[in-house]
């Protein structure tokens, strides 16, 4: 199978980009602003690096976890928003409508309002912020345009992330260094560990699967609850976590209070990849200790 993965230093694309390498997958990575070795170059708002790396490789599948992933500089900036999100997925649709290829495209549960999580595949949509809306956009394109495609939406990333971006990095860097951490009790979510997500995405791809799955972490738990998680199982000290409500964030971009993914339908098809806040974290841990 000959993958293209567009975004592969980022969180997601990284550790998928290691998995599919181990199972000796002829796969070709992309980065857009941070050069990495043995990666190539590829901006969504950029037709002329989409149509060379199409061009160089003729991929088979494409897995599309680059763009805008940041929900505050969304709403911030909401054109370019737009333009990487939407306007680049439109983008290589066509080209995997040239190629013949299947598109794996990755989507979140900012997608729903969040009044009532979490949510099942079939659940309706409704964001309520510029992120959740370009991703929904994204969606419906691949939907009305393809029919080879796998939708996979995920929840609340956490793992190894060489930009220590991720919000379980940044929590436990900052305990470390004695900051003060807010964490809303009202803001829940289904905190998923990366390797799950890849070997997921992984075994779908295997199966021959399409259609749209919820890849996340068993738990649906609060910021308050999965701060405190986190403490225990990295020994910080939890007198610097202070309980918030999610509008004392004063936060860009609104969030879906109660989103987090209900993932039953992948569980009757991968066995076992889904894990438990403890469990992930503790995977999450093991690995840190080999940095
Ligand atoms: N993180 C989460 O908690 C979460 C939750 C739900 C859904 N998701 C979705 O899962 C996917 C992966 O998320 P992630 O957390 O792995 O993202 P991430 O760590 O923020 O990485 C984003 C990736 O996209 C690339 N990128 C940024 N702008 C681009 C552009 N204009 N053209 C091409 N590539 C571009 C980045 O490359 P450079 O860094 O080299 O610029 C990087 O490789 C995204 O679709 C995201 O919406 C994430």
């Amino acid at each position: 199978m000959k993958i293209l993965l567009i975004g592969a230093s980022g969180v997601l694309g990284n550790r998928l980009y290691n998995d599919t390498i181990k199972k000796k997958w002829n796969i070709l990575g992309t980065y857009c602003s941070r050069e990495s070795e043995g990666l190539c170059y590829l901006d969504l708002k950029n037709r002329k690096s989409i149509e060379k790396i199409f061009r160089l490789f003729s991929p088979e599948v494409i897995v599309l976890a680059g763009g805008l992933a940041d929900v505050d500089q969304c709403q911030i900036k909401p054109k370019l928003a737009y333009e990487v999100n939407v306007k680049g997925t439109l983008e290589i649709i066509k080209k995997v409508k040239q190629y013949g290829a299947k598109l794996v495209f990755l989507s979140t549960d900012y997608v729903f309002d969040g009044k009532d999580g979490p949510y099942k595949e079939k659940d309706r949509p409704a964001p309520v912020n510029i992120y959740g809306r370009t991703k929904l956009e994204g969606e419906q394109s691949v939907k009305g345009l393809l029919k080879n495609y796998l939708i996979i939406r995920t929840s609340q990333i956490y793992g190894l992330d060489s930009r220590s971006k991720n919000f379980a990095i940044k929590i436990i860097s900052n305990m470390q260094t004695n900051k003060r951490i807010y964490a809303a009790c009202d803001f829940y979510s289904t905190p998923t560990y990366v390797g799950s997500l890849s070997c997921g995405i992984i075994e779908l791809l295997e199966k021959g699967r399409g259609g749209t799955f919820n890849i996340a972490g068993t738990d649906f738990i609060s910021r308050c609850e999965y701060v405190n998680k986190i403490a225990d199982i990295f020994n910080l000290d939890k007198r610097f976590i202070k309980k918030v409500k999610l509008r004392d964030l004063k936060l860009r971009a609104p969030r879906p209070p109660k989103a987090g993914l209900n993932a039953t339908k992948i569980s009757g098809i991968s066995k076992n990849i889904l894990l438990s806040c403890t469990q992930g974290l503790n995977v999450f841990k093991k690995e840190m200790r080999f940095l």
